[in-house]
């Protein structure tokens, strides 16, 4: 019987200063071998709207398309926690609407919901969300959704009023319910703050090593999306070479008459 890690699995990770590993999932068979390589948390980010569906922004992507990929890396996985990220526009109306498509992409096998941001809409959406079940995962520093009010892809928490300001605000998210907070694009002394005055644990995206867990992009780390390379990302494989390898030699093949072979037909 596969031990599926839980929100208290997480808070002890953090209690025992222990790491734990977040990956982005888009699709079952990824998140499958994500899940069988020991990943302790699989995001199905809204990321997915750059990454895998050609967007220039995560604005783009809506709650149907979430479900989708939702719903696909949920069946393909046992052993890690799932995190839905929740797309812009789909709890930001009302709390009522924010309820709807949160308990959606639980209903689809999501163990939690991410939301970004912090405003005091936030923290009663939150509050809703935690009342009636549902794990909520916080996202402090850099915003994406927030892009074109920062002003661009802005590293968030410099100085040691605007980490006193994050910090203010994780406490806010913290007391509201969120059960860690990914802190995005943030540099390593103030992330080492926040994280070291906050009971929850929290995710760096960006923030440096001091963080509880570390989080990145799948297609970073595999080397398949190389429109641009986030200078926080480290690449462990060279997927896209893979793919191009594939695909030649199958075009060689089936132009040269060498596809199918005998084995290969009925
Ligand atoms: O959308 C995403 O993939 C994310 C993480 C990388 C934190 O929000």
């Amino acid at each position: 019987m596969v031990k599926k890690i839980t929100v208290n699995t997480i808070q002890k990770y953090k209690d025992n200063k222990e790491k734990f590993s977040v990956l982005t999932a888009y699709d079952y068979s990824t998140a499958k071998y994500l899940d069988e390589a020991g990943i302790d948390m699989i995001l199905i980010g809204d990321s997915l709207a750059m990454v895998a569906l050609g967007y220039e922004t995560t604005h783009s992507i809506g709650i149907e398309e979430m479900s989708i990929f939702t719903g696909a890396v949920a069946r393909g996985v046992s052993h890690a926690m799932v995190v839905t990220d929740m797309p812009f526009l789909s709890y930001h109306c009302d709390i009522s609407e924010a309820v709807s498509n949160c308990g959606k992409m639980i209903k689809l096998g999501a163990n939690a919901v991410k939301i970004e941001g912090f405003s005091d809409y936030i923290l009663s959406v939150i509050k809703r969300l935690v009342d009636i079940g549902i794990p909520v995962m916080g996202h402090l520093g850099f915003t994406p959704q927030f892009l074109n009010t920062l002003g661009g892809y802005k590293i968030q928490g410099k100085t040691q009023e605007a980490a006193d300001e994050i910090l203010k605000q994780a406490k806010e998210l913290e007391k509201a319910g969120v059960f860690s907070i990914v802190l995005e694009m943030v540099p390593q002394e103030s992330a080492k703050y926040i994280t070291e005055n906050l009971s929850v644990p929290t995710i760096s995206c960006g923030a440096g090593k001091y963080c509880d867990a570390q989080v990145l992009v799948s297609d970073d780390v595999f080397g398949k999306f190389s429109d641009f390379k986030p200078k926080f990302a480290r690449k462990y494989g060279d997927m896209k070479s893979l793919i191009l390898d594939c695909a030649k030699k199958f075009d060689e093949d089936v132009k040269k008459g060498n596809f199918p072979s005998e084995d290969e037909i009925f």
